[in-house]
């Protein structure tokens, strides 16, 4: 999938990079760019090649072929250290026996820099991580996040062109991780240093980024806003993957979608031809479960169902209801509090389901899709 970035306005782009290791394909032909200021999320889940890439941009792996381009200049062949990239990993390792400061100045002393300029650079990165009432304490006196903030001023030490993150909150628990996100993201939007970000976390995903790239595989199969991303979804798997998804199965004929009872107007696509057996895909929640009196959104009508099941998770509830024809599976819907308090459900309660937002997605196999697909 090609990136609609021009490579000259990107502060890095990746073009065209695969890489094997063995005889298994890591990275098929992965193509992206970061913008000057940009958060890029790569998310994917286990062993789909999101450390790989990071690897490859900070010139720590070779690509078998394709190109790693940093503010315009091809860094494929130079160095690690020579690329001005500051990576931080899963367990940043802070050095225990120094303190905050000589961790975020170590670098700086390893390079000869003059002693002045050293505690010059290393005042502003504690300003700028809001570490001033920490700097002569250990790590092993610090909080995660706080460790965290270390290390991102270590990383910032070099002025690199280019921060890396390979998911820096992995170890920790998900309070302190929506917290540190949300420190970071703040962090990130004042430093405007470009940065990739690692997760595979879709809801990390959605908050950091200002664009979100999908990784399946060793292949992306989008890059877009989250918002574009989750709504929009360009694949099945992408639509899975980032929260939950229904899928019908049907056709499309004369721009509708049409799956036994079921009839769905929906926009002429210049992709998919009629008769082409394509996948209704919507979210839980948005689907509606009563007539849509006063409703101001889109909606459409999709089918009479049955609740199965209601349950209570918290913010929302969570409601399992079977259409009319027995042999399709039950869909997922969620409600809002706003929803349940003036119409509460129970099982066996026959309800109208309609749809506020659905997308049609052509239904290829797997081999096909790939094989279909215009890169
Ligand atoms: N040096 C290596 N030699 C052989 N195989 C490797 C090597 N590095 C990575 N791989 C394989 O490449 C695939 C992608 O690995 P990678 O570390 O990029 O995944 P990831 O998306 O970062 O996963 P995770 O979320 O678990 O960190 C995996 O199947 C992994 O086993
Ligand atoms: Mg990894």
């Amino acid at each position: 999938m090609k990136d609609n970035i021009q490579t000259n306005q990107a502060a890095v782009s990746v073009e065209g990079v695969s890489k094997k290791f063995g005889a298994a394909v890591v990275l098929d032909d992965i193509n992206f760019s970061v913008l000057e200021g940009e958060t890029l999320v790569l998310l994917g889940a286990s062993g789909s090649g999101k450390t790989t890439i990071l690897r490859i941009i900070a010139g720590l792996e070779t690509p078998d072929s394709g190109r790693v381009i940093l503010h315009g200049k091809d860094v494929t062949e130079l160095p690690a250290r020579a690329r001005g990239v500051g990576v931080i990993f899963q367990n940043y390792a802070l050095f225990p026996k120094m303190t905050v400061e000589g961790n975020i100045g170590y670098g700086l002393r390893l390079r000869g820099r003059p002693k002045s300029d050293i505690a010059e650079i290393v005042n502003t990165l504690i300003e700028l991580t809001h570490l001033e009432e920490h700097r002569r304490k250990h790590p092993s006196q610090l909080s995660g996040g706080q460790q965290q903030r270390v290390a991102i001023a270590r990383a910032l030490a070099y002025n690199p062109e280019v921060l890396l993150f390979d998911e820096p909150f992995g170890a920790l628990d998900a309070q302190i991780r929506t917290r540190l996100r949300r420190e970071i993201r703040a962090l990130l939007r004042e430093i405007k240093v470009p940065s990739i970000f690692i997760t595979h976390d879709q809801e990390e995903a959605l908050e950091l980024g200002d664009r979100i790239a999908v990784l399946n595989q060793g292949r992306l199969e989008q890059i877009g806003t989250p918002y574009n991303v989750y709504n929009k979804p360009a694949t099945e798997f992408v639509a899975t993957f980032l929260g939950a998804a229904n899928l019908l199965l049907g056709i499309v004929n004369e721009n509708r979608f049409e799956a036994e009872d079921i009839f769905l107007k929906i926009e002429p696509d210049p992709k998919i031809r009629d008769g082409q057996s394509v996948k209704l895909v919507f979210r839980p929640e948005d689907v509606f479960l009563r007539r849509p009196e006063n409703l101001t959104q889109n909606y459409q009508p999709l089918v009479d169902g049955i609740v199965e099941e209601v349950n209570f998770v918290g913010a929302f509830e969570r409601v399992v209801v079977r259409l009319n024809i027995s042999t399709r599976p039950p869909i997922l819907v969620t409600r809002p509090k706003s929803e349940t308090t003036v119409f509460p459900l129970e099982p066996g309660v026959k309800v109208p389901v309609g749809l506020v937002r659905f997308r049609i997605l052509p239904n290829y196999t797997l081999a096909s899709e790939r094989a279909a697909r215009v890169i």
